[in-house]
């Protein structure tokens, strides 16, 4: 299993607190059985350049590559970011350092407010200009503030990755109606990630999410969770 959407790395935003976390974290991910995790600190581009941040991740990802030499038994790790969506950045110069590690994939947290054509217009052009491979971070976490659902039907009509978290297929509520909906609707796209922060309140739970997927909603759609992952992550940049 992949968890493609975590804070685990320590000391760089309102995830992990510090190197002993992120090895409970890692633990944690590994006795549920995920061999690969990828940490996606936030990046807000209003509070802080490129370089900077990454030179904070850099500092972060060392302390934990180092601890991984010592624990094999955890699962591996890569670096990415997520990042939230600014106006004009489908014109902006995008650092691939900002993409997951390795690929041209864009982890986007989108505003938590009515989605404008501006928006939609950024984010067609992060695919179509700029070339990046775009996965919207969380989706049932904006559909509340889109009392005029025309842009979110516009920008789910663009080839775009949805992301939803662990969480919210675990509580019972409005969420996971709305979760179960798109997954069924939408499920040769959607990847599922914990978006894990810490040990407690947002802890490490995309396991207990895809044992309640293959229950309630069958094994072909975990199946498809899957294969759209490794569609994902291996498809050459
Ligand atoms: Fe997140």
């Amino acid at each position: 299993m992949i968890d493609f959407h975590t804070h685990i790395l320590p000391g760089i935003d309102d995830g992990s607190r510090d190197i002993q976390m992120t090895e409970q974290m890692l633990e944690k991910e590994a006795a549920s059985g995920v061999t690969i995790v990828y940490a996606t600190p936030h990046f807000y581009a209003h509070r802080t350049g490129v370089s900077g941040f990454l030179a904070k991740r850099d500092a972060s990802y060392r302390k934990v590559r180092e601890l991984l030499e010592t624990r094999e038994d955890l699962p591996s790790l890569r670096v990415g970011a997520e990042v939230y969506y600014f106006r004009g950045m489908g014109r902006a110069e995008h650092s691939p350092g900002l993409c997951v590690e390795g690929t041209d994939i864009l982890l986007l947290e989108m505003p938590f407010e009515q989605w404008t054509e501006e928006v939609y217009r950024d984010t067609k052009e992060l695919i179509l200009k700029r070339g990046l491979r775009v996965v919207l971070a969380h989706v049932e976490r904006y559909t509340g503030f889109q009392k005029d659902r025309d842009v979110w039907d516009r920008v789910m009509d663009l080839p775009v990755t949805i992301q939803m978290n662990a969480g919210s297929f675990l509580k019972f509520g409005m969420k996971r109606h709305f979760c179960r909906n798109l997954l069924r609707q939408e499920a040769g796209r959607v990847i599922i990630g914990s978006d894990c922060h810490n040990l407690t309140s947002r802890p490490p739970n995309l396991a207990q999410a895809m044992d309640f997927i293959r229950e309630k909603e069958g094994d072909d759609i975990v199946r498809k969770i899957e294969e759209t992952e490794k569609r994902l992550f291996c498809q050459p940049m």
